[in-house]
């Protein structure tokens, strides 16, 4: 029996999108024999029945692009909006599903993505999902697609912002995504030889930080690059936020104004006042760099088309056998495929003993503990 396959992507874009859909698609139409047809705009598309066509050649030369053909949005299938309002559009999902007669919904997302084809798996959907994100915090996968295209653009900011540190003999202060996991930091600080690398997974003190600046004025180099994690916080700003959810409770508690919202920390302040604080405390002038989305921007590099590729053409094999429910993971040079159960609501941060942590202590970089 020829089987039909639906294809979306959610979640930030990435990297190696592309090229997933790409190894997805000439697998199972290629070789496999398969029909294929992509949702717009993740879940949302799916939900609206926005379709794209993906047999008529639209799967040649996009191995290399960047972004994603079919584009994406960060919308749940349980929390839509709709008409104004958050609406539950998990049937119409089901409805459009079955209307297409699908055999298969393959997902390609992060962490929130993994969630979301749970719940579809548990209203009765065949889904199998891929692991994107430049984060790499997705559990039970070697590495995420996108990954190491970020790592690569991330390394080459901090290696162009050591000319400007060391001509004018400044901070500089480079933020690097990651949601609330410190992988790029970690790795881009790592490869870029940053001098302090501040990751979500360890509390920093401002006052380590500034000591190893002046410990390397003192030394003769009056200059440091500092590579800070946009989910990294301060021991003294995680005591602040603990107490404003406290006190944000007790309000809620006493005034039933459950919805008052604090201002969110918008990471780009946590960025400036730290830049502040290490110019007040060192002496040095600091300048501060948000790489933002520019990580997650072109080409992908040959190492992401290679796993893209693979996990992409390994999903296809996994419909041909008629496995379903699973998330295919990068497991050395082979693929696996994981129960959602065990990925859904999971993420997966920077062990503090992991082996580039240590291997960054050992050439000194100091990472505010
Ligand atoms: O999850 C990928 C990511 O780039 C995170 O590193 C970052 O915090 C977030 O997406 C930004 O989201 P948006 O593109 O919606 O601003």
């Amino acid at each position: 029996m020829t089987k039909y396959i639906g294809i979306l992507t959610a979640g930030g874009d990435s990297p190696g999108l592309n090229a997933a859909i790409r190894g997805v698609g000439k697998a199972a139409v290629g070789h496999y024999g398969m029909h294929l047809v992509g949702f717009r705009d993740g879940f949302r598309g799916l939900m609206e029945n926005r379709t794209a066509p993906l047999e008529g050649g639209q799967l040649s030369g996009i191995l290399t692009l960047g972004g994603t053909i079919l584009g994406t949005s960060r919308d749940k299938p349980h929390k839509m909006p709709v008409g104004g309002k958050i609406r539950d559009m998990t049937d119409t999902i089901v409805g459009n599903y079955r209307d297409h007669q699908l055999d298969c919904l393959v997902c390609l997302g992060g962490g929130g993505t993994q969630k979301n084809a749970l719940r579809l798996k548990e209203a009765g959907l065949n889904v199998i999902t891929l692991p994107k994100t430049i984060d790499n915090d997705v559990t039970m996968t070697d590495i995420t697609f996108g990954f190491d295209t970020a790592l690569g653009i991330a390394t080459e900011a901090v290696d162009r912002l050591h000319s400007t540190a060391h001509s004018h003999h400044r901070i500089i202060v480079v933020e690097i995504m990651g949601h609330r996991a410190g992988w790029l930091a970690l790795g881009a600080g790592i490869a870029g030889g940053a001098d302090v690398i501040l990751i979500p997974e360890i509390l920093y003190n401002v006052d380590s930080v500034a000591a190893a600046i002046k410990r390397r004025s003192r030394g003769g180099k009056p200059f440091s690059i500092v590579a800070v994690a946009e989910g990294a916080i301060s021991t003294q700003e995680q005591a602040r936020q603990a107490a404003m959810e406290d006190k944000k409770a007790k309000k809620a508690k006493k005034a039933k104004d459950a919805d008052v919202e604090e201002p969110e920390i918008v990471y780009a302040d946590r960025t400036i006042k730290l830049a502040q604080q290490l110019e007040a405390l060192t002496g040095l002038e600091a300048r501060i760099t948000i790489l933002g989305h520019l990580q997650r921007g072109g080409a992908p590099s040959a190492a992401d088309r290679i796993l893209s590729t693979r996990l992409g053409t390994a999903a296809a094999d996994l419909i041909a056998e008629g496995r379903y429910g699973v998330m295919v993971a990068a497991r050395g040079e082979a693929t696996e495929a994981v129960p959602l159960e065990d990925v859904a609501g999971k993420i997966k941060t920077v062990p503090v003993d992991h082996p580039w942590v240590e291997s960054a202590r050992r050439v000194e970089t100091n990472f505010g503990d």
